[in-house]
């Protein structure tokens, strides 16, 4: 049977401080692990032809999380973003990302916007990297900006529906999540995506994210296969 490859694919990457500490680790070792999983996935998502994989890397959140440990992942996705970069060229990945970068330390926003620039156009798959991201404060935004444009005159107000808001989002452009994956066995959304999940499928993994490869993506998608898609409506 041929599989049906989702379209896009969004993750909630969970679990390295568990994977860590049930192997008497640190929780930062968790974390290096896990960008070894990043790597193994996006390689495989791209050569499966997945048109947009959407990586939650940090929520608004987790900076509620130790100091060392927030700075450890800042420094984390630095080294991620500059090592990754010939990885992202040689697949042809168009990298961009979501959330609020303002807050980002200035090491992580420069190479941010490197690795963004560098890959803009390139025209394989596109990955999206959720960092310091939240869907709440993703659509406090949108409607900040909307009513902005309406009492500057640039829009009007019973103009408003569901695609224009979506035009306000971090990414317009992004079509919605096919199917959410989440790791470490949990049942949550944890502020991801609020908006656009609505319709996905979701599939969780017991695994937790630092052991999580190629097989493992593939009985996600295999379970998404088994899914009768329905929006509403009645099945086809
Ligand atoms: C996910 O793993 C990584 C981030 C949230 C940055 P966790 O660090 O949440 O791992 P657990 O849930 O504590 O095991
Ligand atoms: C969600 O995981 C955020 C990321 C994967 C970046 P968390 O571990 O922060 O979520 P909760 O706290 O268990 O809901
Ligand atoms: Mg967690």
């Amino acid at each position: 049977m041929d599989l049906e490859i989702p379209r896009h694919i969004a993750i909630i990457m969970d679990g390295n401080g568990r994977w860590a500490e049930s192997r008497r680790q640190s929780r930062i070792r968790g974390h290096e692990q896990g960008a070894k999983s990043v790597r193994a996935i996006t390689r495989e998502c791209a050569r499966l032809g997945v048109e947009q994989l959407t990586l939650y890397a940090f929520s608004n959140e987790n900076w509620k999380r130790p100091r060392t440990e927030v700075s450890f992942l800042m420094r984390l996705y630095q080294r991620y973003l500059i090592q990754e970069r010939k990885e992202i060229m040689d697949n042809n990945i168009r990298f961009i990302n979501i959330g609020r970068p303002e807050v980002l330390p200035q090491y992580v926003r420069k190479e941010l916007r490197k690795t963004i620039e560098m890959s803009a156009d390139n025209t394989g798959m596109l990955m999206c990297v959720a960092i310091n991201y939240g869907g709440r404060v993703e659509i406090v935004d949108a409607a900040r900006q909307f009513a902005s444009d309406v009492k500057s005159g640039k829009q009007n107000v019973d103009d408003l529906d569901e695609e224009l808001f979506s035009q306000y989002l971090y990414q317009p452009d992004m079509r919605d999540p096919d199917l959410l994956i989440r790791t470490a066995d949990e049942m949550r959304i944890s502020n991801f995506l609020l908006w656009q999940l609505s319709y996905s499928e979701i599939w969780v993994s017991p695994l937790c994210w630092p052991e999580f490869r190629e097989e493992h993506l593939m009985e996600g998608i295999e379970a998404y296969n088994r899914r009768i898609r329905k929006f509403g409506a009645l099945k086809t």
